[in-house]
């Protein structure tokens, strides 16, 4: 059984965009990254705060936008309709879950999908379905550079995901159709999801139910990814998988942590660095 050891890779890959950045800087480019907090979601501003510091590290320019959990859906809108037109910001994060009262389409359609950091825009979207080159949502993203960086290649793979929202199910589902996998989506409906997951040769499972997958789940040498996060009573962090017991069959594992969420931030640093060449483009050899 080997780790993936999602940690190392991710800082192998902040390294170099570090690099890549310190060159821009030699022609007058600093890659900006505008980010939208709603509210006061505690996990929304652990993670808002982590990606501050990445961004900080890898030399990109970050400022927050931080709004109450009462804001009008227009404020925002003019707030977004203003960071759009702003020549500094190269890539515009909306983090998510929004309040109720505001419609979550209705924000991602505003950004410009050339700023679309996070892939969430039906642009990227309709782009990445067509196997076009587009920006795309960084967890599954991320889930695509570990695959290749451990020598996994998907093609003709059957393949099981395990969550089918926009963020990640979705996305990691035309992914991998595109690298030629086979592949299988399930969800909250799902008759029998056992029947779907023991016959795959990789699990992909990203639902925030900690325990989803049990030994019996998995066939022998499966490959496991586990985008889960789940806190328990015990302040424990861990993912989807019961790790313990399904790691010593697999081949391939994620632990949780130190698995997929380093790689989420990875790629958005790689996301913002891809935005900002492409929107200086004649700057850029
Ligand atoms: N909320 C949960 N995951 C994500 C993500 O990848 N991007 C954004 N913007 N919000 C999220």
């Amino acid at each position: 059984m080997t780790l993936i050891n999602g940690k190392e890779l991710s800082q192998k890959i902040r390294k170099n965009v570090k690099k890549e950045i310190e060159t821009l800087e030699t022609v007058g480019i600093t890659p900006g990254l505008a980010v939208l907090l709603v509210g006061d979601d505690p996990a929304s501003k652990t993670y808002v705060s982590m990606k501050e510091k990445a961004c900080e590290e890898a030399g990109i320019y970050s400022i927050v936008h931080k709004m109450p959990n009462s804001i009008s859906q227009n404020k925002i809108l003019e707030i977004l309709d203003m960071i759009n037109k702003n020549d500094y910001i190269d890539g515009i994060l909306v983090q998510l879950p929004l309040p109720a009262q505001i419609d979550t389409n209705k924000i991602l359609e505003t950004i410009d999908p050339s700023k679309d950091v996070d892939g969430f825009h039906p642009f990227n979207v309709g782009r990445l379905v067509s196997n076009l080159d587009s920006f795309v949502p960084c967890t599954p993203l991320g889930v695509m550079r570990m695959f290749e960086e451990y020598g996994i290649d998907p093609k003709g793979k059957d393949v099981c995901i395990v969550g089918a929202s926009n963020i990640v199910g979705k996305p990691m589902l035309n992914l991998l159709l595109n690298a030629g996998a086979t592949v299988d989506i399930c969800h909250i409906f799902t008759k029998d999801l056992k029947a779907h997951t023991s016959k795959a040769d990789i699990v992909i499972v990203g639902v925030g139910k900690a325990g989803l997958i049990s030994q019996d789940m998995v066939k022998d040498n499966a490959i496991v990814i586990d985008i889960g996060i789940n806190r328990l009573e015990s302040g424990k962090l861990v993912g989807d998988v019961d790790f313990k017991t399904v790691a010593p069959k697999c081949s391939f594992i994620t632990p949780v942590p130190g698995g997929v969420g380093p790689m989420t931030i990875a790629m958005l640093l790689e996301n913002t660095l891809k935005a900002a060449k492409n929107r200086n483009k004649k700057k850029v050899k």
